[in-house]
């Protein structure tokens, strides 16, 4: 196993510590039956906790491979500044890996709907946010995305944008690190890996390298139901901005609403797997599958000759902290426990 000890030292020990190559390998946990309605019928669900990245989110690997490949073909010399689309995880991940490699000048696109605390978010790893007005109706390559603005940003002198869309480095980060130790993890024992759809890179990287070994896979694409909201994840009109050519590399589209995602995220961190809205969508996107192949009695199908289970793997990105207001707002009331003595409270919202 890869740096077993989990220690980093010397001159370049952060730098070593931000590269996903270089840390342990991350947790893939199996659900209790008490999450898992399918445990009765052979079923395992695991989650792959990618929030347990140094940086506490999935884009950690993608942020460091982007940046380490522009590197390594020579594209960051007379780089002084960076400028990437992002409201918050991609840009703050590149930020602070950017550092590392010499470049201290970073800006992010941000929509203008972002929320207050994201955007301190931004201010808190010294990143400069430029606030944009999306087009309503995005397409790809539209000029007054952010997107397209960053993109044409970098055609400027010591300007670069690592383009998370578009820059085929985000995919192969998640076939180099995540892909690779899910392999590994499960001793290629899976049969279904879903994920949400948010630039489209963990799914179009796990299921490139996943299916290049097991080509019976099926890899299922949660997105956002039509106006749903999930932080990280897309709707099906708004992935029509993303570049890559994702839907070749699905073979099952879920969509997922906002109130479940926030619900089954809430449980599985009361269960002591403390995950973010987006890894509530992905669960819920591997139940609504089995919910379907069960009502179809096609567990058969897919189901191990080896090992008689069905294994199955969803990507949790990050963590519910920087969300927990929200929880509050799309999860119904009944979930929470009453405050005693609430009157008495000197600071209340
Ligand atoms: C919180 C969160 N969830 C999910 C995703 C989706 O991952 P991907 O961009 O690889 O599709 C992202 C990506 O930004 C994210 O930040």
């Amino acid at each position: 196993m890869q740096n077993q000890l989990n220690i980093f030292e010397g001159p370049d020990a952060i730098k070593t510590f931000l590269d996903p190559g270089k840390n342990p390998y991350l947790p893939l946990v199996e659900l209790p039956s008490t999450l898992n309605p399918y445990s009765g019928d052979n079923v395992r669900i695991f989650a792959k906790l990618m929030n347990m990245l140094p940086l506490g989110n999935v884009k950690a690997a993608p942020a460091f491979n982007m940046i380490e490949e522009k590197f390594l073909s020579g594209e960051l010399e007379g780089v002084n500044r960076i400028v990437e689309n992002s409201s918050g995880n991609t840009v703050s991940s590149v930020a602070l890996v950017a550092r590392h490699f010499g470049i201290n000048n970073i800006q992010s696109y941000v929509p203008a709907e972002i929320s207050w605390h994201k955007l301190l978010m931004l201010l808190f790893f010294g990143i400069e946010p430029i606030v944009n007005v999306e087009p309503e109706n995005p397409v790809e390559g539209d000029p007054q995305s952010g997107v397209s603005k960053a993109r044409a940003d970098a055609m400027k002198d010591g300007v670069i944008n690592p383009g998370q869309y578009h820059n085929d480095a985000n995919p192969r980060a998640h076939e180099r690190w995540t892909a690779e130790q899910i392999w590994q993890q499960t001793s290629g024992n899976i049969d279904i890996f879903c994920a949400g759809l948010g630039t489209t890179g963990t799914i179009i990287g796990n299921s490139r390298s996943l299916k290049s070994k097991k080509p019976s896979l099926r890899v299922v694409g949660a997105m956002r139901a039509p106006d749903n909201y999930v932080p990280g994840v897309r709707t099906e009109k708004l992935l029509k901005m993303v570049g890559f050519d994702w839907r070749k590399h699905v073979d099952h589209i879920e969509r997922v609403e906002t109130a479940k995602s926030y619900r089954l995220s809430l449980e599985m961190s009361r269960a002591g797997i403390i995950v973010g809205p987006s890894s509530g969508l992905a669960f819920a996107g591997v139940l609504q599958y089995l919910e379907g192949l069960k009502a179809e009695n096609r567990f058969d199908e897919i189901r191990n000759g080896k090992t008689g289970n069905i294994t199955c793997v969803f990507p949790c990105p990050d963590g519910p902290l920087p969300y927990l207001d929200e929880y509050f707002k799309y999860v119904d009331p009944t979930h929470f426990p009453a405050i005693q003595n609430e009157e008495l409270l000197l600071n209340k919202p």
